[in-house]
């Protein structure tokens, strides 16, 4: 009964993973049901154990020498994209792009070197990434 009880959630675990749907560059469905909020966003982005965007990105109000480079500039990238574009970049960037050095940050499988006591665990949640676009949508002014 347990085993079967463990079989089906196993078979389960990768339809929860992929429970979004690429159209475009544009993940339009939220992954929650709960609204994104902003402000446990802003925290997330800006720091350096969940987030880490700061290693790649820079981001107004953050201390100008932690900003990255490598990836462009978030400032205003709520001008340049919306909601289901930005949604799209934090959890398909690789679906988007095939080389996109962005993390998968919503992904699950497929992943090497992965501790076992983190296997099927995406570095951000469901609720996290809402959090981080319902942040980044609000990032319009320049
Ligand atoms: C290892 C480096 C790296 C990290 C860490 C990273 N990104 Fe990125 N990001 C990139 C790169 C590089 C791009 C450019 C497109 C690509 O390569 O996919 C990008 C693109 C983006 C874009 C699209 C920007 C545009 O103008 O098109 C957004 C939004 C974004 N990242 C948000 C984030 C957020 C939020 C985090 C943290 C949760 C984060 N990134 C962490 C490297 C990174």
């Amino acid at each position: 009964m347990a085993s079967r009880f463990l079989l089906a959630l196993l078979l389960l675990c990768p339809t929860i993973a992929q429970a979004w749907t690429l159209e475009g560059d544009r993940i339009e469905q939220p992954l929650t049901t709960h609204a994104g909020d902003a402000t446990r966003g802003e925290a997330i982005v800006g720091s350096r154990t969940t987030g880490l965007c700061m290693l790649c990105h820079a981001l107004p109000g953050g201390n100008e020498r932690q900003q990255g480079n490598i990836g462009p500039d978030l400032t205003a990238v709520g001008k340049r994209l919306n909601e289901a574009q930005l949604r799209a970049r934090m959890v398909a960037s690789r679906e988007i792009n095939p080389a996109s050095k962005m993390p998968g940050y919503f992904k699950s499988e497929g992943l090497i070197n992965v501790s076992p006591t983190l296997h099927g665990v995406p570095i951000l949640n469901a609720q996290q990434i809402e959090d981080v676009v319902a942040y980044l949508v609000t990032q319009t002014a320049r």
